[in-house]
């Protein structure tokens, strides 16, 4: 399963990516907003970086909009990925751009119905909400189980990229189902590190390593 960081930030970026586990990259409005520069240098600084798909979001919301939004953003690197909301206009854009040659990522996927269409139409990546759907009570993974089945029914070459993880469950629990690609804030991937264990384990080394030395 690839891991995908989900942010703006240049720096954690970089920090992520120098542990080899970076396999691309995605954003969004709200997370581009957090960052000073300006979207389209960001993406490209990012795009240089990863050398891997980076979704970079159009905020039109009519097909025209998206169109000429979808492509101005894939003018920016080839690792560009155009992500357009799942609405009726952003699988219309969707479908274009795709016969176009750009891959497109169709987010705010929150059911199995929408996922459907998404792959439908093409989608290269489809990014259902496990975190948000969680927040109102539902079980974000069973959607992805959902997903994942219907896919693989009709052989869709659409891939799964679970978006909205909150920790390592979610990564577990998508990579236990066959998912292609999860998204995580940084905060995310740090955590999949971390095992009290470890840190008991390599303290406990060190010191034996330590006493022993002054035999
Ligand atoms: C996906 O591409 C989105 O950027 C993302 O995962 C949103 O997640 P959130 O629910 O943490 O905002």
């Amino acid at each position: 399963m690839k891991f995908f960081v989900d942010t703006g930030n240049i720096a954690d970026i970089t920090r992520l990516h120098a542990l080899g586990i970076v396999d691309g990259v995605t954003t969004n409005p709200s997370l581009m907003a957090k960052e000073s520069r300006k979207p389209h240098e960001i993406l490209k600084e990012i795009c240089d970086l990863v050398q891997g798909p980076v979704s970079g979001e159009v905020v039109a919301t009519d097909y025209e909009g998206m169109m000429r939004e979808g492509r101005e953003l894939r003018e920016i690197s080839e690792h560009i990925i155009v992500k357009v909301p799942f609405t009726p206009a952003g699988v219309q854009a969707c479908k274009t751009l795709t016969e176009e040659g750009t891959r497109v990522n169709v987010t705010l996927v929150f059911s199995a119905a929408q996922a459907l269409i998404a792959a439908k139409v093409g989608a290269y990546f489809v990014s259902p909400f496990v975190g948000r759907l969680d927040d109102i009570g539902h079980d974000g993974m069973d959607l992805i189980e959902d997903i994942v089945e219907i896919y693989d029914n009709y052989e869709f070459s659409t891939q799964v990229l679970v978006a909205s993880t909150r920790g390592p469950l979610h990564i577990i629990q998508a990579a236990k189902l066959g998912a292609d690609i999860c998204t995580c804030p940084p905060a995310v991937l740090d955590a999949l590190f971390k095992h009290p264990l470890t840190d008991i384990g390599l303290e406990r080394f060190l010191k034996d390593w330590e006493k022993a030395q002054q035999k």
